[in-house]
């Protein structure tokens, strides 16, 4: 069964709703195989959006991520990667459908509640970047 990374951003653990989004979570069919409640550190957060340091709201997004605990989590389940995208909706919670966790959840395109890998191979570096292997029981 395919893996995929997830975290729940600071806004989630700020409003207490970590619980109500892993509902959501759960009904999708996925299985939170590993989860851990951390304070990101910058180079953390820098590391993990890498990719985006060029961009205009790079440093908002690593103010952001360091700005509270977050949930990691590794989830579980037929075409995870894909499945959870769609379950966590469009980026900006304004496109987002309905039933979707940045619908339901999302305060704005930076404080969007929930991040998944996009690929399988993105999907690889970023559970090892957080969990060892003994902390996935599956
Ligand atoms: P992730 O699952 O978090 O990677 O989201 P995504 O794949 O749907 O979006 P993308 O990888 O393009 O952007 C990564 C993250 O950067 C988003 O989830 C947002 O939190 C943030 N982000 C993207 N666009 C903007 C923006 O215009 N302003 C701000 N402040 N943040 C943005
Ligand atoms: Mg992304």
């Amino acid at each position: 069964r395919e893996q995929t990374f997830s975290i729940l951003k600071p806004d989630a653990t700020r409003r207490n709703i970590t619980g109500e989004v892993n509902a959501v979570i759960e009904k999708a069919g996925l299985r939170i195989v590993a989860q851990k409640r951390i304070l990101m550190s910058r180079k953390e957060a820098e590391t993990f959006y890498g990719v985006h340091k060029e961009r205009p709201f790079f440093g908002e997004l690593v103010e952001f991520m360091t700005s509270g605990p977050v949930v990691v989590q590794v989830l579980e389940g037929e075409n995870a990667i894909a499945t959870y995208r769609e379950v966590m909706g469009a980026t900006n919670p304004a496109n987002a459908a309905e039933g979707t966790i940045r619908k339901l959840f999302a305060e704005s395109v930076g404080e969007n509640t929930a991040h998944g890998s996009d690929s399988a191979e993105n999907a690889k570096i970023e559970i090892a970047q957080f969990f060892s292997g003994n902390e996935i029981v599956g």
